[in-house]
């Protein structure tokens, strides 16, 4: 069976897509750009500086804001968002996510988490979940971000399991692209979804025997 389930943060541990879309759209008013729910889709699990040039170049203003401005606004970003945070607790770990992470505790299969987050320590924190993770990827130290696998290829590494060896679980398209391109197997949470070894409406349906019957129906 499987050794290790790898978790992305941000709509599957806890809803904070929302929150990220506030903060952006409130950013990019400022500077004179539209952003709606569908382009939202796109930033999802992109990093805060990638998700600033896919808005800037989406605004056609790519070209006006060098270095430091582009800091200056992924900074107000930031603050805005670090904003919204404030009162999170365990009530918004999302469904399911609580007993998964106990049974696959029990069961000794490896817990990590692979977000792109630099906020993702301290949203754990606040959900009261760090010390359910074996290994959570530091997000600084990343060159790329999703769809490349680098994140996930870490936190196998950090765990100490073979990727092959891995279940994914993923909100995002960019997600699901870098869980599949490092050999490890896709689990999506939501609709318009491509190429997920297995999409659920929501956390609510994961469960251990799920998984170990997606894991046992697709022998690689
Ligand atoms: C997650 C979210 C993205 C967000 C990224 C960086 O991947 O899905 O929407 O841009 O984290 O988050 P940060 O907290 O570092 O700005
Ligand atoms: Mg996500």
């Amino acid at each position: 069976t499987f050794a290790a389930v790898i978790f992305d943060l941000d709509g599957v541990i806890t809803d904070t897509a929302h929150l990220h879309f506030q903060a952006w759209q409130a950013t990019a008013a400022g500077i004179g750009i539209a952003i709606d729910a569908a382009f939202n889709a796109q930033l999802k699990g992109i990093s805060r500086m990638d998700s600033l040039e896919r808005i800037l170049q989406h605004g056609g203003k790519a070209a006006r804001y060098d270095a430091d401005a582009r800091a200056r606004l992924a900074a107000q970003k930031n603050a805005r968002y670090v904003e919204l945070l404030a009162g999170l607790d365990r009530r918004a770990i999302l469904p399911g996510i609580s007993e998964l992470l106990e049974a696959l505790a029990q069961r000794g299969i490896a817990i990590g988490l692979a977000s792109v987050s630099l906020n993702a320590p301290a949203i754990l924190a606040a959900l009261g979940l760090t010390s359910r993770f074996n290994y959570c990827v530091d997000a600084s130290r990343l060159r790329r971000t999703k769809p490349d696998p680098e994140i996930f290829l870490t936190a196998c590494a950090g765990l100490q399991v073979a990727p092959a060896q891995a279940i994914g679980i993923e909100d995002a398209q960019a997600g699901i692209d870098a869980i599949n391109a490092s050999g490890m197997r896709s689990v999506g949470i939501g609709s318009d979804l491509q190429g997920a070894g297995l999409v659920l409406d929501s956390t609510a349906q994961l469960n251990v025997p799920l998984l170990q019957a997606f894991w046992s129906t697709q022998p690689r």
